[in-house]
């Protein structure tokens, strides 16, 4: 089943949203199979963030992810990766589209709440940066048998 690799950014945990983000991606029909509460070590941020480490707001951005904690996740559904990044939004809150998650809960780019994987490839190297396949719990959602065509 397809996974994506999804981030509550420290602004997110800081103002209490957890659990209402956890609750969109639950009530959507996605299972979650991991999760943590951490701080990110500067070598998770270079790793997770490598396309944009020489970009000019890579400073800031870093500063951002490491200011508190994270939540880490990964979930997992049919079409995850593309479902998530719409219910997440695009990447300027003031800009995204209302309903989506930095739509309805953010004000900027630099402090846009959530993460989510833009690909397929992005997703397995992102979960494989921040969990280990141990941590990847395997279950069933009760409801899947009326989820899926
Ligand atoms: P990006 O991968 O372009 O966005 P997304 O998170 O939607 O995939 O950029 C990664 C993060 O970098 C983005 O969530 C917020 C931050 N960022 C800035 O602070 N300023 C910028 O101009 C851009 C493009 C991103
Ligand atoms: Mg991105």
């Amino acid at each position: 089943m397809d996974r994506t690799f999804v981030m509550i950014k420290p602004d997110g945990v800081q103002r209490g949203i957890i659990g209402a983000i956890i609750s969109r991606l639950e009530a959507k029909g996605l299972k979650l199979v991991a999760a943590k509460l951490t701080m990110l070590p500067e070598e998770k941020v270079m790793e997770h963030y490598a396309e944009h480490v020489e970009k000019p707001f890579f400073p800031s951005l870093k500063a951002y992810v490491m200011s508190g904690p994270v939540l880490t996740m990964v979930w997992e559904g049919r079409g995850s990766v593309a479902i998530v990044r719409r219910i997440v939004g695009a990447t300027n809150p003031a800009e995204a589209a209302p309903g989506t998650i930095r739509g309805d809960m953010g004000m900027e780019t630099g402090k846009n709440v959530i993460h989510a994987s833009d690909s397929d490839e992005s997703a397995a190297r992102e979960i494989a940066i921040h969990f280990s396949a141990d941590e990847l719990v395997d279950y069933t959602r009760i409801d899947e048998p009326v989820l899926y065509e």
